[in-house]
């Protein structure tokens, strides 16, 4: 038997369909369900927040994970192995704000709101760009909205959010794709089954190994 956890957020729904086409038997609705038993399959799945994926998968009550390469960056000491791009849920990780603060750069200081404060730290410090930072749960569009802040980081999909909120992209800091990770001590003592989860699902999401 082999556990994987599968980030709920924006990866969900294109998680649920390389899984379904990788072979595994996935319902069509999974209501609120938090966990998923597929005994003939032997596998189950958990369903995760998506920053908490890689800690279930560090601490080995998931075997493998399926998380954004965002969450993995922003969690930057979480020992696993991550073993393959799937290649889907694509976006970039940007400094985004009104277009008035286009020369953020020559500010005394800048104030950012984020989700990804360490994403932010390590781009803001390495661009010798003086910062504040305050630290957000979402919506961080709002925090420009309201003045809290002068930018944001943020991932960015289609673009929409930002364009609804009349923000643009100032800079971009990284791309971002679904990743599969996986426990270290699990890759030892399961590495067959892990293997043949791996080569599905690469096959699923039409993606080469990394
Ligand atoms: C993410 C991100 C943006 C939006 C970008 O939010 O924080 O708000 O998606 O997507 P788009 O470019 O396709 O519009 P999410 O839905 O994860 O929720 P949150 O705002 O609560 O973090």
């Amino acid at each position: 038997m082999i556990t994987i956890a599968v980030s709920r957020g924006r990866l969900l729904d294109q998680s649920v369909e390389i899984l379904a086409r990788a072979g595994f038997l996935m319902p069509s609705n999974l209501g609120c369900h938090l966990t998923l038993l597929l005994p003939e399959q032997k596998v189950k799945f958990i369903f995760t927040k998506d920053f908490d994926t890689p800690l279930y998968v560090e601490y080995g009550a998931a075997d493998l994970g399926i998380c954004g390469k965002d969450v993995l960056l922003e969690r930057k000491k979480i020992d696993i192995y991550e073993i393959a791009d799937l290649g889907y849920g694509n976006c970039q990780i940007v400094v985004a704000g009104p277009e008035k603060y286009g020369n953020f750069r020559e500010f005394p200081s800048i104030k950012v709101a984020t989700k990804y404060p360490n994403i932010a730290s390590d781009y803001f410090i390495s661009q010798e760009i003086p910062f504040e930072l305050i630290k957000l749960s979402g919506s961080v569009e709002l925090a420009c909205l309201s003045g809290l802040a002068e930018v944001i980081v943020d991932i960015v999909n289609t673009g929409q959010t930002l364009k609804e909120n009349e923000l643009t992209i100032l800079e971009i800091i990284c791309s971002s794709s679904a990743r599969l990770i996986v426990n270290r001590a699990s890759y030892a003592l399961k590495l067959t089954e892990i293997e043949e989860s791996k080569g599905r699902l690469i096959n699923a999401s039409h993606r080469k190994e990394i």
